[in-house]
C-alpha cells in the first residue's frame, strides 16, 4: 500500500550509484545499509584519508559481524565490501542518482555541501540530507535545483531501527519524493511523508521527552532515579542509554533547534550543554555505570 501522500511510484527513478557525504558514524552505516539493500556502488566522501579509513573500516568490521552471524553469504560479504568505496573528491558523485548528505548539523555547512555536489551530479540526481531537525526547505535554497532535495532521516540504529522520516521541502518535486519512497521501500524502511517543521515529527517528541528526564535530573533527581523511572513501561532502552546512543551533541543540537522555534514549550537542559561541553560521549563510562565525572558534572547544580 502506498503510504498517505506518497506520489504515484511510476514517477520513480532508477538509483545505480549512491553517493555519501560524509564517513563518520551516521554516514558510515547509510552507506552499508544503501549497499546491502540496493546492491548498487556506494561511494563515501569526507575531509581527510583518515577519516575515510575508518568509515569503509566500520562498512568492513560490520559486513564481517553479519557474515559471523550468518545474515549473509562470504560472496555477499566480498560483493559489500567491494560496493563501498571512498573518495576524497565528490567527483566520484559524478555518475550517482542519488546522494544523502549525513555531515555536522549545521545549515550553512550542509548548504554549501549541497551547492559543491551540484556541481558534479546530474540535474535529477536526488539530493538527500538525514538531517534530524533543519529545514530542508532552506537547505535547498539557493541551489540550481531545488526541486531534487528531500529529507531521509534516519533513526539510530540505522540497520536495526525501521523508521523512515521522508520530508517533502517547499519544492520538493514529485518524481524527486517518489524516487526517495521507492529507495526506501528497498531499503526495507517504514517511510512516513512528513512536514518540514523543526526537527520533523519523532524528535520532536524525543526531544521533549528527553527534555523531561534530563530536567529532573537537572533540578536534583538522582540520575539513576530519572534515568530508570520509566523502566516499568518497557521502552527498548532508558533514556539516559538513548542519549548515549543518539549522542549527547546530536541531542544538544535538536533541543537548541526546537528552543529557537518553540521558545513557550522547548527548554535546553544546562547540564547537557555542559555535558557537550566537556566532550563527554554520554552519561555511562565503559561499564555502563554512570560516569563519575558525570554524576560531579549533574550534581554541580548547573541547570
Ligand atoms: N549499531 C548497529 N547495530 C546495533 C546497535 C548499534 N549501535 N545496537 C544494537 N544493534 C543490533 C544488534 O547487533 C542486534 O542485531 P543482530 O540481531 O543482527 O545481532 C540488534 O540490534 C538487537 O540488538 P540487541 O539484541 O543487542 O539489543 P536490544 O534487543 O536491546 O536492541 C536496540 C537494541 C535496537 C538499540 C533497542 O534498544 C532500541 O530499539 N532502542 C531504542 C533506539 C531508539 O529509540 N532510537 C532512536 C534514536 S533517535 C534518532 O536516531 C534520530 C536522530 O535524528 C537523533
Amino acid at each position: 500500500k502506498r503510504p498517505a501522500g506518497a506520489p504515484d511510484r511510476s514517477l520513480a527513478r532508477p538509483v545505480t550509484k549512491v553517493g555519501v557525504v560524509g564517513a563518520g558514524l551516521m554516514a558510515s552505516q547509510l552507506a552499508l545499509l544503501f549497499a546491502r539493500r540496493l546492491e548498487v556502488p556506494v561511494v563515501m566522501t569526507d575531509l581527510d584519508q583518515a577519516r575515510l579509513d575508518k568509515g569503509v573500516g566500520y562498512v568492513h568490521a560490520e559486513v564481517g559481524r553479519l557474515l559471523g552471524k550468518s545474515r549473509i553469504s562470504a560472496d555477499q560479504a566480498n560483493r559489500l565490501k567491494g560496493l563501498v568505496t571512498g573518495s576524497l573528491t565528490k567527483d566520484a558523485f559524478a555518475d550517482a542518482d542519488f546522494v544523502i548528505e549525513a555531515v555536522f548539523e549545521d545549515l550553512g555547512v550542509k548548504q554549501k555541501v549541497f551547492a559543491e555536489v551540484e556541481e558534479v551530479v546530474s540535474e535529477t540526481c536526488v539530493l538527500a540530507t538525514n538531517t534530524s531537525s533543519l529545514s530542508v526547505t532552506d537547505m535547498a535554497a539557493g541551489l540550481r535545483h531545488p526541486e531534487r532535495v528531500v529529507g531521509f532521516h534516519f533513526f539510530n540504529p540505522v540497520a536495526v531501527l525501521p523508521l523512515l522520516e521522508i520530508v517533502r521541502g517547499a519544492a520538493t518535486d514529485d518524481p524527486t519524493l517518489s524516487t526517495a519512497f521507492a529507495v526506501g521501500k528497498t531499503l526495507k524502511k517504514s517511510c512516513v511523508l512528513v512536514k518540514d517543521a523543526p526537527a520533523f515529527v519523532v524528535n520532536r517528541l524525543l526531544t521533549r521527552f528527553m527534555g523531561e528526564v534530563t530536567a529532573a535530573a537537572d533540578e536534583g533527581t538522582p540520575l539513576e532515579v530519572a534515568d530508570h523511572a520509566l523502566d516499568s513501561l518497557g521502552l527498548p532502552m532508558t533514556p539516559f542509554a538513548l542519549l548515549q546512543l543518539v549522542g549527547p551533541a546530536v541531542a544538544l543540537h535538536v533541543a537548541e533547534t526546537m528552543h529557537a522555534a518553540f521558545p513557550d514549550r522547548f527548554g535546553v537542559s544546562g547540564n547537557l550543554a555542559e555535558l557537550v561541553a566537556a566532550g563527554k560521549p554520554g552519561l555511562y563510562g565503559p561499564d555502563f555505570q554512570i560516569d563519575p565525572e558525570v554524576r560531579a558534572l549533574f550534581e554541580g547544580g548547573s541547570s
